[in-house]
């Protein structure tokens, strides 16, 4: 599937997405080398670190925040109500079209 990212620097990239590898959108963001190495998925994906924030563009359905998520969300800073965790948005093909920014590091 395409999604659009945004990165820190404002460039918009179109990038194939698998979804058949267990993926998620901070993984997507590290394979295409996207944000520097060390700046985003430090916890790994667990949801403890807030360094794969994104700010969703467009309305593709999401599925909804679940509670470790929102925790993060409401200690992280620059968060939007349009904030996501992108570690916990797994690539499927519901997501298909999804365009999102990367927030401030
Ligand atoms: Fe740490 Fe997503 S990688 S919260």
């Amino acid at each position: 599937i395409k999604i659009t990212i945004i990165d820190r620097e404002g460039v918009s990239h179109e990038v194939d997405a698998p979804t058949d590898m267990n993926m998620n959108i901070m993984e997507l963001v590290r394979a295409y080398e996207l944000a520097p190495e060390g700046t985003i998925g430090i916890c790994g994906g667990m949801a403890m670190c807030a360094s794969c924030q994104c700010y969703v563009v467009n309305d593709v359905p999401l599925p909804e925040k679940s509670d470790d998520e929102e925790a993060m969300l409401s200690e992280a800073f620059n968060v939007k109500p349009n904030s996501r965790l992108g570690c916990q948005i797994n690539i499927t093909p519901e997501i298909e079209g999804l365009e999102i920014e990367l927030a401030p590091e």
